[in-house]
């Protein structure tokens, strides 16, 4: 008996079928109520005792065998019989979705390429960073108020190392690697520790620039950034410098652009006053320079720093900033045309 159910396993193992039909009859052959295998069982009483065990474990292999060969060429056919059905090949192709770049890598990709025809190339810096590249180096000092201007997130029981609040940080981190002449602008992303609004959010993203030579001059600064507004807004867009403050800039100013949706007559974008803050900028304080290796007595630099979504608002006037990073494909599609 055992030489039988040995020979039937190898014929069982290469069964072959074509159709669904022969499929079925060989289940009939080997499975059904008169089928060989079925017959077999039967037989097992007349098995002697001392056999029993052996030939009981072969027969259960040999019928579990069985239906698992049945079942799968089965399956095959099952495959290939729909799947060679259900193709028309004569259909037109589904159109291929493209996807389209986000609005925030469109806005930055413009500022750089404004920025390298100035010949201004791409620094980059670490997200994580230390208090010294964020805050000391730009000569805010321990107690400096200043340090209270932005929400830091701090890393648990690490209270050097922060989320960095602004690129400026990579200024530090240039010019401990490299003398002058510098003229490198920075994007990246930046933390702060606000509540999330439509007019808030804790990451953003800015770009930072930073041109340090011999003879550099508060002009040099005002005509770059009236370029820039003027590529980036249209020809017809004005600037106006406001002096203000910051501990890495002296003289230090912000500017505004005339208003992208009223031209400068008033409207509730500009809240009547037909101007818009854009960036912050300054000629570089000689105390960063000397913190960060370079001789303020030879060197002058001027800086800026812009928020990209700030940029991305006025040109697409999108209303919540919480759009830019919630990935809702109809927000993203809308920017198509501007890919
Ligand atoms: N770091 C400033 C901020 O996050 C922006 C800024 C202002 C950058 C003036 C500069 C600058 O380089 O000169 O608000």
């Amino acid at each position: 008996m055992l030489d039988k159910i040995q020979s039937m396993l190898e014929e069982v193992e290469n069964l072959q079928a074509n159709s669904a039909e022969e499929i079925e009859a060989l289940r009939i052959k080997y499975l059904s109520k008169k089928g060989s295998i079925t017959a077999l069982m039967a037989d097992f009483r007349n098995v002697p005792a001392d056999q029993k065990k052996e030939v009981g474990i072969k027969i259960n292999e040999l019928k579990s065998k069985a239906m698992d060969k049945i079942n799968s060429l089965k399956e095959n056919f099952a495959v290939q019989d729909t799947e060679w059905n259900a193709l028309d090949i004569t259909r037109t192709a589904y159109p291929v979705g493209l996807g389209t770049r986000h609005p925030l890598t469109i806005v930055k990709n413009e500022i750089i390429d404004i920025f390298s025809r100035l010949g201004f190339s791409l620094a980059e810096g670490p997200e994580v960073e230390d208090d010294w590249h964020v805050f000391s180096s730009m000569n805010f000092a321990e107690d400096h108020p200043a340090r209270d201007m932005q929400d830091t997130f701090f890393v648990e029981s690490h209270p050097d190392i922060i989320l960095r609040t602004h690129t400026s940080s990579v200024q530090s981190r240039v010019m401990e690697k490299q003398q002058p002449p510098i003229r490198i602008i920075c994007p990246g992303r930046v933390y702060r520790n606000e509540a999330i609004s439509a007019r808030a959010h804790c990451f953003f993203h800015q770009v930072e620039g930073l041109y340090i030579d011999k003879d550099v001059s508060f002009t040099d600064l005002k005509q770059v950034l009236l370029l820039f507004a003027k590529e980036m807004f249209g020809e017809d867009t004005q600037i106006r410098l406001r002096p203000s403050y910051f501990p890495f800039t002296e003289p230090s100013a912000e500017m505004d652009v005339s208003c992208t949706l009223c031209k400068g007559k008033g409207c509730s974008m500009c809240k009547g006053s037909g101007w818009l803050e854009i960036l912050g900028c300054g000629m570089v304080h000689p105390n960063v320079l000397e913190l960060n290796g370079i001789d303020s007595t030879k060197y002058k630099g001027y800086a800026f720093g812009m928020g990209i979504e700030r940029i991305a608002n006025l040109k697409y006037q999108v209303k919540d900033l919480r759009l830019f990073s919630e990935n809702d494909v109809r927000f993203l599609k809308e920017f198509e045309a501007a890919n």
